[in-house]
């Protein structure tokens, strides 16, 4: 039988002999964060999808919602679910406020200092027919109220649903551009890689970069080639890249990618791997482990963290206890985070001294 973890869903437990106390645990947690890549529908708590559900009088059994926030053997596709939210129980700018605000809420209690997070407006603006500028402005508020309330700062990344058509990307930078807002960093780019290259959104990063946006983008996830990570570092030219596990199948590009100091945004629960890697090595043989051998700069983060039943703390654990790496390893993943993150030099460079020296601190009881 899979003997799983009861923490983390459907995870192996670890092979790695390590054992995990609770002098870990609070460690885990009380480090300080960045977080880069979470999307704001996969941070959606169980009890507000059924509340949204509701009040807007969806077509979804409770039953259904609860299976979406189980994750088995068989879990729902976690795409899928955020289909579900854009179809049937985002109504509102409110709505799009109160899960900005819960997901940073959730966050920051573990610690997370700063996020930046992914969302979707081409679902918003044609499913759930809230219009780009209103549905912004309900993130953004949401970004300021927590952090007023949680003293911490966010940014938002417009994400590019790559299922759809590319030119609805050139119109999402054309939104972006209209409604400018310092809260709002960067575009991105998601939902199913397969058959949707990165080449396809050339013309679209390419305005979002004239017009002063940062980029990044998903690719190499779902065992997609490495070329797509080739493809969106030469010629979509992202700032950061968002999984990339299949560069290591092509050590020479990953050296120059080393070389060139880009962050690449790491997810330890990614269902991929957990779906295609026999539980008894799953933790040995993925992707993750390797990239830091081949010199890349990773930083670990939750993507859709209450659908994989995963926190911020958690999957900083995950690196550790299943994934081999010491605490130096993760001192230099949140130095990584910090490089990563769209931030002015000044709060970089703060950021490094007073987070390295409280990780310091925090690492001793457990040298
Ligand atoms: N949207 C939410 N989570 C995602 C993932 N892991 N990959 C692509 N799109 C996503
Ligand atoms: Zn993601």
């Amino acid at each position: 039988m899979k003997e799983t973890n009861e923490t983390y869903g459907n995870v192996p437990a670890s092979r790695t002999g390590i054992e995990i106390t609770d002098a870990h645990r609070a460690f885990f947690k009380a480090i300080p964060k960045a977080e880069l890549h979470c999307h704001l529908l996969g941070a959606v708590r169980h009890e507000t999808f059924v509340a949204l559900a509701q009040k807007s009088r969806a077509p979804i059994e409770r039953a259904e919602i609860d299976a979406f926030y189980t994750r088995g053997d068989k879990p729902v596709g976690v795409l899928r679910v955020l289909r579900a939210l854009d179809e049937y129980l985002l109504t509102g700018p409110d709505d799009l406020h109160r899960i900005t605000y819960e997901y940073l809420e959730d966050a920051a209690a573990h610690n997370v200092r700063h996020a930046e997070f992914f969302w979707n407006p081409t679902g918003t603006v044609r499913v759930s027919k809230i219009e780009y500028g209103d549905a912004q402005a309900g993130i953004v508020q949401a970004i300021r109220d927590a952090s007023r309330d949680f003293g911490m700062s966010a940014r938002l990344i417009p994400s590019i649903d790559r299922e759809a058509d590319p030119d609805e990307a050139v119109a999402l930078v054309e939104w972006m551009k209209a409604h400018c807002a310092d809260e709002v960093a960067g575009i991105g780019i998601d939902y199913r890689e397969n058959d949707r290259p990165p080449e396809l959104f050339w013309k679209a990063y390419r305005n979002a970069r004239e017009a002063g946006f940062r980029t990044t983008a998903h690719a190499g996830e779902f065992g997609m080639p490495w070329r797509n990570v080739e493809t969106a570092i030469e010629l979509l030219k992202v700032d950061r890249l968002d999984h990339g596990y299949t560069i290591v199948d092509n050590p020479a590009l990953a050296a120059k990618y080393a070389a060139s100091g880009i962050v690449f945004t790491v997810v330890p629960t990614n269902s991929y791997y957990l779906r295609t890697l026999p539980p008894e090595h799953w933790a040995e043989r993925h992707p993750i482990r390797r990239m830091p051998e081949l010199g890349l700069k990773i930083h670990p983060n939750t993507d859709d963290p209450t659908l994989h039943k995963v926190n911020p703390s958690e999957a900083w654990e995950l690196m550790f206890s299943h994934f081999g790496f010491g605490l130096d390893d993760l001192r230099g993943f949140m130095i990584n985070g910090i490089d990563g993150a769209w931030i002015d030099p000044a709060t970089r460079e703060t950021w490094r001294t007073s987070w390295l020296a409280e990780f310091d601190n925090l690492a001793k009881p457990l040298a």
